[in-house]
């Protein structure tokens, strides 16, 4: 098993990471009871598991949630800290999230306001999760249709990534998971550019996993607050995330990974337009982006809306759109200001606007 540290965090990865949990639980939480966070799909696939791996040594309390990106709220997390409350929870017990990275979002957020801040631990159970949102600090519920609107930074205590769970995730989940993982490989390490397998819904390998993890923990160690270079992270999530949210709105359901993927592909459209990168690099990346996703026609969506999405992108500054542009397989900058003119035309490659 591998052990990494980050801002506070102690990260275990490897096949049956989950086994050192109750032991971690011993040697740094005093209460004897756990709160487990589930939404209706992990709870079937991972909670048995855990359960199982608790060997009776804690006491757990389960609280449910419904599943998907539709129930990032804010009322939600109302009701986590109603539970919390319901049994008289103190400070030094410990709410664990156990699913994708909705459940590690919200989890982490109810925990942290949570009386000034409850111990917390992540286990991400989605490839997603495993190799993005559960790592890095990031908390957050989306509010009046903007994605991750209300959050903050903070660090769960520990987060344990066992790759067994991928075993149970259905085959759309694990492509989803796949968008951070090329993603990590556009901004950063074109070794896993290289190694892409050729299916999308298979899981991958250990190593990819650890080396698309790696390009993570390495950004944030560099930069936790996001003042400038983990705004690379962001590469295909300015578009990605305005497509994702019309899509929340329109009730069609798009996962954050497949609008990424045309985020990424329009934004590397963009990145030709403002002379980062090669048309003919371009090119190459966004076949390959097609075909390894197989990528097929997403809903018209309206320019007005999208770009009054933009408008909300946290990494804006005076008014201006800012995107985090790859300048080559494994290169990204950042803070580049794009015209609305050159967002629309880059959108309008690939994507019907109306
Ligand atoms: N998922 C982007 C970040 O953690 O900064």
């Amino acid at each position: 098993m591998i052990i990494h540290h980050l801002h506070g965090s102690e990260i275990f990865i490897g096949e049956n990471a989950l086994n050192s949990l109750p032991d971690w639980l011993g040697a740094h939480v005093t209460s004897k009871r756990v709160f487990v966070l589930v939404d209706h799909q992990t709870e079937l696939s991972c909670l048995p598991l855990f359960i199982s791996v608790m060997h009776s040594r804690y006491e757990i309390v389960k609280i449910t949630i419904p599943a998907g990106e539709r129930n990032k709220t804010l009322e939600l997390c109302v009701y986590v800290w109603n539970r919390l409350l319901d049994y008289n929870a103190v400070k030094s017990d410990v709410l664990i999230s156990l699913g994708g990275g909705m459940i590690t979002d919200l989890g982490g957020l109810a925990a942290s306001l949570y009386k000034r801040g409850m111990n917390f631990v992540h286990i991400p159970t989605s490839l997603m999760g495993m190799t993005d949102a559960a790592i890095g600090g990031k908390t957050a519920v989306d509010f009046n249709n903007i994605k991750n609107a209300i959050g903050l930074f903070s660090n769960p205590k520990s987060i344990f990534i066992d790759p067994v769970f991928l075993l149970s995730l259905p085959e759309r989940e694990i492509a989803n998971g796949w968008a951070e993982v090329v993603k990590h490989s556009l901004i950063a390490d074109v070794s896993i550019w290289n190694d892409l397998p050729v299916d999308v819904f298979a899981c991958p390998s250990f190593d990819l996993l650890l080396r698309s993890i790696a390009v993570k923990l390495t950004v944030v160690h560099d930069d936790f607050e996001e003042k400038g270079k983990r705004k690379i992270l962001n590469f295909g999530h300015t578009i990605g995330h305005a497509i994702e949210t019309i899509h929340l709105e329109s009730r069609t359901v798009l996962l954050h990974g497949e609008a990424v993927v045309w985020g990424m592909l329009v934004e590397t459209e963009i990145a030709v337009k403002k002379n980062l990168i090669s048309a003919d690099k371009a090119i190459l990346i966004q076949q390959k982006l097609i075909t390894f996703f197989c990528l097929d026609k997403l809903k018209t969506i309206n320019g007005d809306q999208l770009i009054n999405f933009l408008l909300q992108d946290k990494k804006n500054e005076q008014n201006k759109f800012l995107f985090s542009l790859i300048t080559d397989i494994g290169n990204c900058s950042w803070n580049c200001e794009v015209e609305a003119e050159v967002i629309l035309s880059s959108v309008q490659k690939f994507i019907s606007v109306q």
